[in-house]
């Protein structure tokens, strides 16, 4: 026996299992071929604080990823952490909506145990690829007892970062995730620091347990420019119980959308006005008046993860005010 933590390793796919023809493919390569297995030979062991147990959930791209693929992940993790002899899951997954994954995971799990995602922007197989110390990084993050209470956790590129504020930035390059506040710490020569504490609350502190959860309401994004039509807006409201406007700016609203994103309200489509820019604060009754027209404001989330907190929020809640606060807390 031994005093290292045991940690579940589950690969669901993406770049990190990806293989290119020759080792000058580092963007164009095929993605989730390598099982996990594979992906854990590639990674020194024997310096690891950590007894590895590898399970393939998945293998697929992470942009294929809906909603009953966050269910599948997070019944099956949080199934893993009721276990007495599991300390910490690490989950390699693409990198493409890791963070929607992981926000799922960080609102949705009932566990103090870490939790890791981890991702990379090359594959295994491409020169300088980051799989193989991404990954290694991960497993010492969720193997550290200061990752405990931490809720869901992103490590790449040396950095880690939290599920709530973590986005993907660049579409190729190594350092393509930031969170807008910076990182809660780093990994250097194996071993993590931490600098900061997530502020809003997560995993413990949420109302939703992944257990409870058969499905999700439908929530839908609308991408917004000038010339956008009110007839998208309404084919999307017609089938939505939740619309985020991705708006220009501090999630402007077009003088031609204001009355169809009205109706949707009126019809009791949950319209959050959030903001295309891809970080900022979008101020309730600032560019609109959200209170008269019956809307919600995004505060700071990206689209991409307001739409995850607005299915979750939804299957407890209808009330605007219960919903804004949603917003303000997680
Ligand atoms: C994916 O998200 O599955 C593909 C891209 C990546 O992992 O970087």
């Amino acid at each position: 026996m031994t005093d290292k933590a045991n940690i579940v390793v589950i690969g669901t796919g993406g770049t990190i299992a990806g293989q290119g023809k020759a080792a000058s493919n580092t963007s164009a390569y095929l993605c989730s071929v390598l099982g996990i297995d594979d992906i854990l030979a590639t990674i020194p062991h024997a310096s690891l604080p950590a007894n590895l147990r590898a399970e393939q959930l998945l293998q697929t791209g992470s942009e294929n990823f809906g909603n009953a693929h966050l269910l599948a992940i997070g019944q099956r993790v949080s199934t893993l952490l009721m276990e007495d002899d599991v300390d910490g899951i690490v989950i390699a997954h693409g990198t493409d909506t890791i963070e929607e994954t992981a926000y799922f995971l960080h609102l949705t799990l009932k566990s103090a145990k870490p939790v890791v995602l981890v991702g990379a922007m090359r594959p295994p197989s491409a020169m300088s690829s980051d799989a193989a110390l991404n990954l290694y990084d991960a497993i010492a993050v969720a193997a550290h007892p200061g990752s405990v209470g931490m809720g869901t956790l992103v490590v790449i590129n040396d950095e880690i970062h939290t599920a709530r504020d973590v986005v993907k930035s660049s579409s190729f390059k190594i350092e393509a995730f930031s969170s807008p506040y910076g990182p809660l710490g780093y990994v250097i020569e194996g071993r993590p620091r931490y600098y900061r504490h997530p502020a809003r609350a997560h995993t413990l502190a949420t109302p939703w347990t992944v257990e409870r959860i058969n499905s999700l309401p439908q929530v839908d994004i609308i991408y917004a420019y000038g010339a956008l039509e009110p007839a998208l807006v309404d084919a999307l409201a017609a089938r939505a119980q939740g619309l985020i406007f991705a708006g220009t700016g501090n999630g402007n609203v077009a003088a031609h959308l204001i009355e169809p994103l009205r109706e949707a309200a009126r019809r009791g489509v949950h319209v959050v006005r959030a903001s295309r820019t891809g970080s900022g604060i979008v101020l309730r009754n600032g560019a609109q008046p959200d209170d008269t027209y019956g809307w919600l404001a995004v505060d700071d989330q990206v689209p991409s993860k307001a739409r995850i907190l607005l299915m979750l929020a939804l299957t407890q809640a209808r009330d605007w005010p219960s919903l804004q606060a949603a917003f303000e807390r997680y």
